[in-house]
């Protein structure tokens, strides 16, 4: 089965062709990154714009490096929510026209699920249920207990920002570049983790949910009390940051995994591309002798935002309801 997926959530115009919902057959992503540097974040209306300008061009290279046409396609997936609603409505409308044109069935799929069918790409192992997904982006923080493929509970989320958020924030504190995460990620690879004592919010030692304002802060003032803003400083808070925020990413995912005994564990979304918090979550696993199987996007390309993820879920949600119905 062959599968296109739109994705115009925020500011990547994305299409992909997949097959059978995990074979990558191509996937185009046109960033708005250089335009939205100008001004540290995105500006709807000109998110909106550039994907309008973009959509055809793209779905069309998608089309082309799959060697396929739009009459081969089985299904239509496109993203529907959450987002931008000026760039959203660019996508969502693309798909319904070319549905109805072609009569082809289009699939409304959320973002963050699609954010976590990312793991499933180019992936050929068994996947085993339940699974306790850790969903980072700029936009979302969560807890996701995952019982089977169209059954999810929330069971964390953040209070005030997403951890993708924070690094974007910070970055922009300390001059770095948009967006954040992998400059700050550059920036630390030179800087001493244990330089800045920030404080690592666990929020009781209960709680599945996430706080960053309190480190956010931390670092803003450091900052604004430092007289030697120079590179060595730069990099030892952006190095310090990113070790706080990862190990309350971690050390919740792994506490959230043995409350609800999974059998997996999964990364997903922007933030899961950091090999900080990779190494984090790997080295809990093995201290604390704990055997969940770690899962997250094969390819760096499918961690931030992608199309080939997008038609992933979509494959899914048709495939649970066929499930479903014992189609
Ligand atoms: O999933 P995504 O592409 O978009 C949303 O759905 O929000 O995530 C983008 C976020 C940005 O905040 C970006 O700074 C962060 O993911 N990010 C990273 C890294 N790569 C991207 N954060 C930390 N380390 C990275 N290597
Ligand atoms: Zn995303």
């Amino acid at each position: 089965m062959l599968i296109l997926g739109i994705e115009t959530s925020c500011d990547e115009t994305a299409a992909a062709v997949i097959e059978d919902g995990r074979w990558v057959r191509s996937n185009v992503i046109s960033s708005q990154i250089t335009l939205h540097r100008k001004t540290g974040g995105v500006v709807p209306e000109v998110a909106a714009r550039e994907h309008i300008a973009k959509i055809i061009p793209v779905i069309d290279r998608a089309l082309k490096e799959a060697k396929t046409s739009l009459k081969k396609i089985d299904l239509i997936a496109v993203t529907e929510e959450p987002g931008l609603n000026s760039s959203l409505v660019i996508g969502t409308t693309t798909a319904a026209i070319f549905g109805l044109a072609l009569k082809k069935t289009v699939v409304p799929v959320n973002h963050i699920r699609g954010h976590i069918y990312a793991n499933w790409l180019e992936n050929k192992e068994t996947f085993q249920f339940p699974i306790m997904i850790l969903t980072v982006s700029g936009g979302h923080n969560e807890l996701i207990l995952m019982k089977d493929y169209e059954n999810f509970e929330l069971v964390g989320e953040t209070r005030d920002d997403a951890a993708g958020e924070a690094f974007d924030k910070v970055a922009r504190i300390l001059g770095l570049g948009y967006p954040g995460g992998p400059e700050i990620e550059k920036a630390a690879k030179k800087g001493d983790p244990a330089y800045f004592p920030l404080p690592k919010v666990m929020m009781g030692e209960e709680s599945l949910d996430f706080s960053f304002s309190g480190l956010k802060t931390a670092v803003l003032r450091l900052v604004q009390k430092s007289f030697k803003r120079n590179a060595k400083f730069v990099n030892n808070l952006a190095a310090s940051f990113q070790d706080a925020v990862t190990e309350i990413l971690a050390a919740k995912l792994i506490r959230a995994a043995s409350r609800y005994k999974v059998k997996e564990i999964h990364l997903a979304g922007g933030v899961s591309a950091n090999k900080i918090l990779r190494k984090k979550v790997k080295e809990k696993l093995e201290t604390g002798y704990l055997g969940y199987t770690l899962r997250y996007p094969l390819n760096f390309s499918f961690c931030t935002d992608n199309a080939a993820m997008i038609a992933a879920a979509g494959y899914f949600k048709i495939f649970s309801i066929c499930l479903r119905n014992k189609m």
